[in-house]
């Protein structure tokens, strides 16, 4: 049996450490924020507005702008490339505008899936090469940590062992380059939605998907304490004509992590993969209070579902920024309390923040 040559010092096993535990401190998730410039323009698309660098700029600052209320209820932004080199009109550096909220700086590193030959429409997720000098200057630029999305896909004959196998070393690769360079990976084997399969397969294939990685993890001495993840709460494929409550959802989610996610690892952030804003919630609530135990924190790091009610009030009008600033700290709090297990729902359910936010096969 090989040991382990030294790879990290006890100070930058406790820097990485610091970081990922002040980002899901109690009460507080991440804003995913990265959208790629593809992915915006499907975004900025739905409220017709033009995808160009100045759009993206604006309605990033409408984000970043939030005032002091989100401080208690966001540890992380995740930032794509171009954002964090972009600045507010007033000049200042959006990097500093999250930095003065006591927030911690992120940013996507993977380059985007792509197809893995001789699957049933599998893929694995490029990014790989250059990687190490890309994280050490970003964490020169004030990033602390990072996100790389993998995808994996529920069908009769998937996941295939193939991607289970080439994603979970892609990821354990992807972190333990960033921890060289005292950045915390987020890793990320997104489970699409997509089908019409039951909550237990959603749950089977998650504990499967997520044991493959976490041995990859291990066999590429990834420092566990100095990691998030990043999974699909367990939920029926989008297609299921079962319904399930909020608990079921809760349970199936809890046991799954609790068979296959270490302790040592800092903290869980689920991603919302095109539940409703009020979904979201509502289900990180229920997986909070779940009665089983719960070694990690349990938050969120959201695209859509913090983001779609600011997006659909903004529409790319500047009179507009201010009341759409205001829709995504609603839903920053919201989720900050749900964090806690302390949300008790709009009781609305017609509204926007109940619309399903589901995009067929969706990419980041
Ligand atoms: P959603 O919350 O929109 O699923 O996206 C989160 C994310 O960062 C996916 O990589």
């Amino acid at each position: 049996m090989p040991h382990q040559y030294p790879t990290l010092s006890i100070e930058q096993k406790k820097e990485l450490q610091d970081i990922a535990h002040r980002i899901v401190s109690p009460g507080k998730g991440i804003l995913a924020a990265d959208e790629s410039v593809g992915s915006m323009a499907k975004r900025l698309t739905q409220i017709g507005v033009e995808n160009t660098e100045e759009n993206r700029r604006q309605y990033r600052q409408v984000l970043f702008s939030a005032d002091s209320r989100i401080n208690s209820c966001i540890g992380g932004v995740i930032f794509f490339h171009e954002t964090l080199y972009q600045h507010a009109d007033d000049g200042t550096p959006f990097v500093q505008m999250i930095k003065d909220k006591g927030i911690l700086v992120g940013i996507k590193v993977d380059k985007g899936v792509v197809p893995l030959a001789g699957t049933n429409g599998e893929t694995t997720t490029q990014g790989l090469d250059g990687l190490s000098e890309r994280c050490a200057q970003y964490k020169k630029d004030g990033a602390d940590f990072a996100k790389w999305r993998c995808v994996l896909k529920i069908s009769t004959t998937t996941p295939s062992q193939l991607a289970m196998t080439e994603n979970a070393n892609v990821l354990a690769r992807y972190a333990s380059i960033c921890q060289q360079h005292g950045i915390v990976p987020i890793v990320e084997p997104e489970i699409l939605p997509d089908g019409d399969h039951d909550l237990k397969r959603s749950q089977y294939v998650t504990e499967k998907v997520l044991t493959a990685m976490y041995k990859a993890l291990s066999d590429h001495h990834v420092y566990l304490e100095g990691t998030l993840l990043k999974p699909n709460m367990v939920t029926p494929g989008h297609g299921c004509s079962a319904k399930y409550s909020a608990v079921e959802i809760a349970m199936a989610t809890v046991t799954a992590l609790r068979r296959t996610v270490p302790p040592a690892v800092a903290g869980i952030t689920f991603l919302s993969g095109g539940q409703s804003e009020e979904e979201a919630s509502i289900n990180l609530n229920a997986i909070n209070n779940c009665p089983l135990p719960k070694p990690w924190a349990l938050t969120f790091s959201y695209g859509r579902a913090l983001q779609a009610s600011a997006l659909s009030t903004w529409r790319g009008q500047k009179e507009n920024a201010s009341a759409a600033t205001e829709e995504f700290i609603k839903r920053a709090e919201v989720n900050g309390l749900a964090a806690q297990g302390k949300y008790s729902g709009s009781g609305d359910s017609g509204g926007a923040a109940c619309r399903s936010l589901y995009v067929a096969n969706h990419a980041y």
